[in-house]
């Protein structure tokens, strides 16, 4: 399993990370306290590797998008916390499954339900505005989960909290269509205009905020 790349710069994914955390003035506990939560993810094996990866871009490409929504510096850093570890939970699915080339059954997807919820426990008493829009990463979707949503736990008023995770979500799907064993098909490359065509379908509700970030250069179809 790989990712396509279309981050162009010279440094490496978790340099990158660093130079986020301090141009947004991170605390170096805070900062710590992220990268322990996406230590399971980056050592349990190569395909949560990949995972760990897919984390880092999100996270990147939520800082992007929050700087050019002029969001406030505490929505910036919960967009840019809330991308790099919407999908810490994911180091409890198992491999068998995370890793699975051929279509997934129903067992598949159920297997992947609980983690949204998995990642909230986590990070609720350390990050909870980042877990609150953590864990409505995949509302966005047909078929969305988890079911039911527990109580806000963070400072933030609901509707923000909507709007972030409705980013979060957005760029987490920008971000796994580059990967090129897609797990409903064969394996498959998209060519970049084909990831910006499958964004406007899947997420029609989302399309103007797709076409804006394209616009933006935040999401791009030239791929390196
Ligand atoms: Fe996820
Ligand atoms: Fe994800």
């Amino acid at each position: 399993m790989i990712f396509q790349n279309y981050i162009a710069s010279t440094r490496s994914l978790d340099e990158l990370v660093g130079a986020a955390f301090d141009g947004l003035r991170i605390d170096f506990v805070d900062q710590a306290r992220a990268m322990a939560f996406l230590a399971p993810l980056k050592h349990k094996s190569p395909i949560t590797f990949q995972f760990y990866e897919h984390c880092l871009r999100t996270g990147l490409v939520a800082l992007a998008a929050a700087t050019h929504l002029q969001m406030s510096r505490q929505s910036t850093v919960c967009l840019f916390l809330s991308g790099l570890l919407h999908d810490i939970g994911k180091d409890s699915v198992p491999l068998s499954v995370l890793g699975k080339m051929e279509p997934w059954v129903a067992e598949d997807y159920a297997a992947l339900r609980p983690h949204p919820m998995d990642a909230y426990r986590r990070l609720v008493d350390v990050f909870p505005d980042v877990a609150d829009v953590v864990v409505r990463h995949h509302r966005f979707q047909p078929h969305a989960y988890p079911d039911e949503l527990p109580p806000l736990s963070g400072a933030m008023e609901a509707g923000l909290v909507e709007s972030l995770a409705g980013v979060i979500s957005l760029v987490d799907l920008y971000d796994s269509l580059h990967r090129v064993h897609d797990r409903h098909h064969a394996p498959t490359r998209r060519t970049g205009e084909q990831i910006r065509q499958c964004m406007l379908e899947i997420r029609p509700e989302q399309a103007a905020l797709t076409r804006q970030f394209y616009e933006a250069g935040l999401f791009t179809t030239v791929l390196v």
